[in-house]
């Protein structure tokens, strides 16, 4: 089944590689708007309280799960019980709705790099131009295209190689780069140090429901949990490398980059809204509208535009990369074609599913989904619904069904695990009842039946 599998170089180029897939839009586009949104501090809090103790302890499940099974996640679940083949088949329908949508803002992304390299900063830093960006039909779709074709040629060719060297340059020069910019807006620009304390002091009354479904969502997506992703790298892991010092250094690259993303986006928000609490609910665009802004009044802002949309464009796609290649893998492990054929299925379910996301925000805008517009929707039924559903499960089996000792052992087998009793107590108590309670609040709200 898994006859030719790779294996990562060492220690540090399974971390860079998982990092690599972990650290991506959802780091950047995705965790500052939720933070800003749902209530800074307060978000940021549950959101960090989640990562150290469910965040870890799912992560060192997944990849000790891979490592012991030795196959991809379609078959790993099966391979360890075969009662449970059928949550590596839901596992890995979560990438296949991620992917598409995850393109599309890749090409967002790629469209603001080409903007800037072509001196249009000012341009981009208008308040309309993203709306009207997005709205427009072809284009948004051409980038799409553009980014899906650049993550497929790289996956045709193989996974482990390129994913290590480029998290290697990417993952350093992406921090001092966002550092830079946070500690630009926020000594030169006036509210920014509201921003600040809003996004670092927790404040109670913004607390409801909804950060800890919308933490949770993040949680899953942002470490690349509940999706089959980490098994397939714990599949491609040696022995000898500890899962539990990896997963810990993949955790704070993780959060330690989506914490300053936030730092530099949510202090500017509050600069260039002049106090108008509003913009902070913006969604989607928030990185797009406000940081523009903040380059174009920057000296040499152009450049270091350019330099930003480019380490988010690397890191964007090595996460799509890890999302197609898990798909990729799964196809040639079940269906048994060739990794160019395999390359082939998944760009026409990514057509398929691409492009009624991207055109949801122009000639389809009429068109939702439980009142979500089409993005927004595949965005919520991958991580509000899909994710938890399969964390769920997957805690079940890691906790009664493989029971936690076994999982020890594997985690053992590379050195000591220090977090072993909260790991067994997580992942058989505290997580299933909180990914349960979760479940159950974001479909009543998306049905209508409670408001959160
Ligand atoms: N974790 C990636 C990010 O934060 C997104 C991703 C999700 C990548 C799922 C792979 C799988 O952007």
């Amino acid at each position: 089944m898994s006859s030719n599998r790779g294996s990562f170089s060492g220690k540090i180029g399974f971390v860079l590689a998982a990092a690599g897939s972990a650290v991506g839009l959802g780091n950047i586009w995705r965790f500052p708007y939720l933070a800003a949104k749902y209530g800074g501090g307060i978000f940021l809090l549950v959101y960090v309280a989640l990562s150290v103790t469910f965040g870890f302890s799912l992560m060192v499940a997944e990849i000790a799960i891979g490592r012991k099974s030795q196959v991809s996640a379609i078959g790993a679940f099966g391979a360890l019980n075969k009662r449970f083949s059928f949550l590596g088949i839901m596992a890995s329908v979560v990438p296949i709705i991620i992917l598409p949508y995850y393109s599309v803002i890749g090409g967002w992304v790629m469209k603001y790099l080409a903007g800037f390299t072509v001196g249009q900063a000012s341009e981009m830093a208008q308040s309309d131009y993203f709306g009207n960006y997005i709205g427009s039909v072809g284009e948004p779709l051409l980038w799409f295209a553009m980014f899906m074709a650049i993550t497929a040629v790289i996956v045709l060719f193989g996974v482990e190689k390129g994913i290590e060297k480029v998290s290697k340059v990417m993952m350093p020069v992406l921090v001092v780069l966002i550092l830079g910019i946070a500690i630009y807006t926020i000594c030169t620009m006036d509210g920014a140090w509201e921003g600040v304390a809003y996004y670092i002091l927790p404040d109670f009354s913004n607390f409801s429901i909804m950060t800890v479904v919308a933490a949770m969502g993040q949680l899953f997506y942002s470490m690349s949990l509940a999706m089959g992703i980490m098994i397939t790298f714990g599949s491609y892991m040696k022995k000898d490398i500890s899962i539990a010092k990896s997963a810990t250094q993949i955790e704070i690259f993780d959060t330690g980059i989506a914490f300053l993303a936030g730092l530099m986006i949510i202090p500017a928000v509050f600069a260039f809204s002049g106090g108008d609490e509003s913009a902070l609910g913006q969604g989607p665009g928030l990185m797009f509208v406000t940081l523009p802004k903040v380059f174009d009044s920057m000296p040499g802002g152009t450049i270091i535009g350019t330099a930003f949309f480019f380490m988010v464009f690397l890191a964007a796609l090595t996460s799509a990369i890890s999302l197609m290649e898990t798909i990729v893998a799964m196809f040639i492990d079940k269906l048994n074609v060739n990794r160019k054929i395999s390359c082939l299925i998944v760009l026409g379910i990514c057509v398929l599913i691409g492009i009624p996301s991207s055109l949801g925000y122009s000639l389809w805008s009429e068109v939702t989904v439980l009142g979500m517009q089409l993005l927004d929707f595949f965005d919520f039924a991958s991580n509000s619904l899909l994710m938890p559903i399969v964390a769920l499960i997957t805690c079940i089996f890691a906790g009664y069904v493989l029971k936690p000792k076994t999982l020890v052992e594997e985690i053992e087998l590379s050195g000591k695990f220090n977090q072993k009793a909260m790991f067994s107590v997580v992942i058989r108590y505290v997580a299933p009842i909180c990914i349960l309670l979760i479940l159950a609040s974001s479909v009543l709200s998306a049905f209508g039946v409670i408001s959160i």
